[in-house]
C-alpha cells in the first residue's frame, strides 16, 4: 500500500492532522494499536484554548464544541483558607478558554473521519518504522494475523509518550529533558452537578485538589496522591472525604457526592524531545513532549504542534516548500518550552512536595499571596492559560 502522510495514533493529534491534511487534498492512512472503543472511552483533561477550538472549526469539527462547550472567564485560586478569582478575560485581554472534554473532542474528530472514508486502522499491532531518513520512508504492521507494509512520502509520529516513533530515532539524534514529579493525581468523574460555576485550584496542607467539569451535571475532581497508591485503598467515600477537607468552606458545603464512574491515578511528568524531526519523521503531541495538567495545556500543545505541521505538508504538497518542513520543530518547542514552564510554575506552586522544608512553603505561600495581589503577576498568569499566540 502507499500514501502520501502515514498517521501512527488515533489520539486528537493523529486525528486532527489526518482531518486538516485531508481537507487540503492530502491522503493519510492512520494505524491505532488499541481498539476504537478502547481510544473513545480514555478520560483526559478538558480545557481548551481559543487557538485550539478554532483549528477545530478549521477542521470542520467545530459545531458541538460551540455548542455543547462551556465558556470559562476566569478560575478559582485556594490557598491558606482564602479564595480568590483570576479574571482569565481581564487579565489576557478578552481570552477566554472552553471546558470540554478531550474525550469529546476525539470522538468528534473519529466521526468526522470516519464519515470522510478516512483510511483509520485499529488493532494495529508491531507498527515499525524504516528507512525514516530516506526519500521513500514505510511503515510495517500486523493486523488480524496478516503482515502489511505502508510506503509514504512523510511518516507523523502522533502515537503518544510510550509509542514506538520517538523510539525509532537514533538515540545520538535526540535530546531529552525530564522532570518527574513526587505525586500523582488521583481523579473521579461523578454525575454530579459541579461544586462551582468556575474551575477551583487548590493548594492545601494536605496537597492540592481540583475542581473540573464535563458539563452541568458531570464534575470531575482530582486530589494530589502518592504515585504508587493503590486504587482499592480509595473507595468513593474516602475520596470525597479527603476533597472535601482540601475544599474552602464555602464550597465544601455546597459539594454534592455520588457513585463514580471513572476512577484513575496519573503520574505527573514534564518532558521534551528535541528535535521533533528526523529526516522524513515529524513527531507530534505527547510523543514529543508531555507536561503535568496542573495547567491544562497537554491537548492544547497537540494542537498548536498540529497546526505547525499541517501547514507544512500542505505548504509542501500545494508549492514544494521545504521552509515550514524544516522550521517545524523550531517553530513547535518556543511554544512547548514556555508551556512546559507554565505548567511546571503551576505544578510547583500548587502541590505539597515531600521534600519541602518549612522555608520552601512560606515561599509558596509568598509566591500565592504575591499572585492574587499583583495585577502584572495575575495578568500573566490569565495570558498563559487562555495559551500564548500559535505564532
Ligand atoms: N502503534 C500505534 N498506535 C500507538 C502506538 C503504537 N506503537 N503507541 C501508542 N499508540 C496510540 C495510543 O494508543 C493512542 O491512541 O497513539 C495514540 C496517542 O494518543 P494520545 O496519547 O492521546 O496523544 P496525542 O494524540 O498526542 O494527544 C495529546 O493526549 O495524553 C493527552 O495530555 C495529552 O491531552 C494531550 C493529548
Ligand atoms: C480536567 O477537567 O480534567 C482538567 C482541568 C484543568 C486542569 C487539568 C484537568 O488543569
Amino acid at each position: 500500500m502507499r500514501t502520501q502522510v502515514g498517521i501512527i495514533g488515533a489520539g486528537p493529534s493523529g486525528l486532527l492532522l489526518s482531518q486538516l491534511l485531508d481537507l487540503a487534498g492530502i491522503e493519510t492512512v492512520v494505524l491505532e494499536r488499541q481498539s476504537r472503543d478502547y481510544v473513545l472511552g480514555r478520560i483526559r483533561a478538558g480545557v481548551l484554548e481559543q487557538g485550539t477550538v478554532t483549528l477545530l472549526h478549521r477542521a470542520g469539527v467545530g459545531e458541538r464544541v460551540a455548542r455543547e462547550g462551556l465558556i470559562h472567564t476566569g478560575i478559582e485560586l485556594c490557598f491558606a483558607g482564602q479564595s480568590y478569582r483570576i479574571d482569565l478575560e481581564g487579565g489576557s485581554g478578552g481570552s477566554v478558554v472552553t471546558v470540554y472534554g478531550q474525550t469529546e473532542v476525539t470522538r468528534d474528530l473519529t466521526e468526522a473521519r470516519e464519515a470522510a472514508g478516512a483510511q483509520l486502522v485499529y488493532e494495529a499491532e508491531d507498527v515499525a518504522l524504516h528507512d525514516i531518513d530516506e526519500e521513500r520512508p514505510r511503515i510495517t504492521y500486523r493486523k488480524d494475523g496478516r503482515e502489511h507494509e505502508i510506503a509514504c512520502d512523510f511518516i507523523a509520529g502522533c502515537d503518544g509518550f510510550h509509542g514506538v516513533s520517538r523510539r525509532s530515532i537514533p538515540p545520538s539524534q535526540l535530546k531529552t529533558y525530564e522532570r518527574v514529579y513526587p505525586f500523582g493525581w488521583l481523579g473521579v468523574l461523578s454525575d454530579t452537578t459541579p461544586v462551582s460555576d468556575e474551575l477551583i485550584y487548590v493548594n492545601h496542607e494536605k496537597g492540592f485538589a481540583l475542581c473540573s467539569m464535563r458539563s452541568m451535571t458531570r464534575s470531575r475532581y482530582y486530589i494530589q496522591c502518592r504515585v504508587d497508591e493503590p486504587l482499592e485503598e480509595w473507595p468513593d467515600d474516602r475520596f470525597w472525604e479527603d476533597l472535601k477537607s482540601r475544599l474552602p468552606e464555602a464550597a465544601a458545603s455546597r459539594l454534592e457526592t455520588g457513585p463514580s464512574i471513572e476512577k484513575s491515578i496519573a503520574p505527573l511528568r514534564s518532558f521534551v524531545a528535541e528535535p521533533m524531526r528526523h529526516g522524513r519523521l515529524f513527531l507530534a503531541g505527547d510523543a514529543a513532549h508531555i507536561v503535568p495538567p496542573t495547567g491544562a495545556k497537554g491537548l492544547n500543545l497537540a494542537a498548536s504542534d498540529i497546526h505547525f505541521l499541517s501547514n507544512a505538508l500542505i505548504d509542501f504538497h500545494d508549492k514544494g516548500g521545504t521552509d515550514l518542513l524544516d522550521s517545524y520543530s523550531r517553530d513547535c518547542l518556543n511554544r512547548i518550552w514556555k508551556a512546559e514552564r507554565f505548567s511546571w510554575w503551576m505544578t510547583s506552586m500548587l502541590h505539597r512536595f515531600p521534600d519541602h522544608t518549612p522555608f520552601d512553603q512560606r515561599i509558596q505561600l509568598a509566591e500565592l499571596s504575591y499572585l492574587v495581589g499583583s495585577d502584572a503577576a495575575r495578568a500573566a498568569l490569565a495570558e498563559n492559560y487562555v495559551g500564548l499566540p500559535f505564532s
